[in-house]
């Protein structure tokens, strides 16, 4: 009978989870290999390598572009009646909704699907226009309101963006049309609710839960998972280690030591905070640290692209990060990336400033396809667990 109960329970629990199975395209390095056109855009911008951080300068001109050159994990999304699919990045660091709309005629809206609002017949215009600025760049908006599935998961007069004006750089390149934020609703257009909020209004969710996993051998098809819901134990090992969220805008947490192989850094003596978005690549490291973490991982001066040695990465030091009294730890062969043999290190610098002066980590995607990642809403915290994409 116990055993009937429980089993009657776990059916139910599975049945309430709705996941999203995520992909993950080419990266715009690989992109504009393809193109032909990173040698120029190397080539065009030799200088900028002498000021560190080539990848981020890419026509935007600011130091945040943290990690466009590399590729994102996106799935897929219906808005509207009859439904328009799109793929949107479900990303952990923003928090509005926006894909792209038939009211923009630039080259990134043409290259990707765009919403009709005149053929659904649940839509409605709000009619207030707003700009959202990402790290890689910023799209322009007029918020209307429409019903938005995910799987079998309906949300009703959802407000979201859409674009009247993309960038082509970096939107004409991405694979995914539009973003799906998935932070608190303080980084949201005021006034609206987020799909967040709405998923838990019209008790879309069994818990209010989501979870993350990322591949670390994706292809187009499969590249992760996005768990609306819940958590897939299937997909981690061991216990959840939590971390309370230290402040509800970004997924923020605390980070109390920072060590480089056997050695502790000072760099987190007064506190560290890591911001926990999966709508970022890479790992990125405090400004006024890179240079030292560049050295102690042994990438050479003067690297082009911070690259490695391919056959060196296991003599590379383990990167530990201390938080909430676990260690989650970072090897080598997770943090360096391998593009068609040439390896390099998948960090890059913090493009967000500090609050109170504590150094800002970002643990993007490079850190959460080592950690299955769990975002407790009822109880502000996030959870890691060993991702089984490690095996
Ligand atoms: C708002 O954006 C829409 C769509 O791009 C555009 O048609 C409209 O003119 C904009 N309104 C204002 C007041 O800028």
């Amino acid at each position: 009978m116990k055993w009937l109960i429980l089993a009657l329970v776990c059916l139910q629990l599975s049945e309430g989870l709705v996941r999203v199975r995520l992909r993950k395209g080419k990266s715009m390095r690989e992109l504009m290999k393809d193109k032909g056109v990173l040698e120029d855009f190397l080539k065009q911008h030799k200088h900028d390598r002498g000021r560190k951080y080539h990848f981020n300068e890419y026509n935007i001109a600011h130091e945040s572009i943290a990690n466009y050159l590399d590729s994102f994990y996106f799935g897929e999304i219906t808005i509207g009646t009859p439904p328009q699919t799109f793929l949107v990045l479900f990303d952990t660091g923003s928090s509005n909704l926006w894909v792209p709309s038939t009211y923009c005629q630039t080259q990134a809206c043409s290259n990707h699907v765009r919403f009709n609002p005149t053929q659904s017949s649940t839509y409605s215009a709000i009619g207030n226009n707003y700009t959202l600025p990402y790290g890689f760049g910023e799209v322009d908006v007029t918020l209307g309101s429409d019903t938005v599935t995910i799987q079998n998961v309906v949300v009703t007069n959802q407000v979201f963006g859409l674009t009247g004006y993309e960038p082509t750089s970096p939107f004409y390149y991405t694979y995914f049309d539009g973003i799906l934020g998935m932070a608190y609703p303080d980084l949201a257009i005021p006034g609206y609710y987020s799909l967040m909020q709405n998923l838990l209004r019209q008790d879309q969710l069994t818990e209010p839960i989501f979870s993350f996993y990322f591949s670390r051998k994706p292809t187009y098809y499969y590249g992760g998972e996005v768990i609306l819901g819940g958590v897939d134990s299937q997909l981690y090992s061991g216990e959840i280690m939590w971390a309370p969220v230290i402040q509800e805008v970004y997924w923020k947490i605390a980070i109390e030591e920072f060590s480089i192989g056997q050695t502790t850094t000072s760099w987190c003596s007064q506190g560290c905070q890591g911001i926990v978005d999966t709508g970022t690549f890479q790992l990125t490291v405090p400004e006024q640290y890179i240079g030292e973490l560049l050295q102690a991982v042994g990438v050479p001066e003067n690297s082009d692209y911070w690259e490695v040695d391919c056959n060196n990465i296991q003599n590379m030091p383990i990167l530990t990060f201390s938080v909430n009294g676990n260690q989650l730890s970072l090897p080598p062969t997770v943090y360096v990336l391998n593009d068609q043999d040439v390896c390099y290190i998948g960090v890059e610098t913090t493009y967000v400033n500090s609050q109170n002066g504590q150094p800002v980590w970002i643990l993007g995607n490079v850190f959460l396809r080592q950690y299955y990642s769990v975002f407790d809403i009822a109880n502000n915290r996030v959870g890691f667990a060993l991702s089984t994409s490690t095996n």
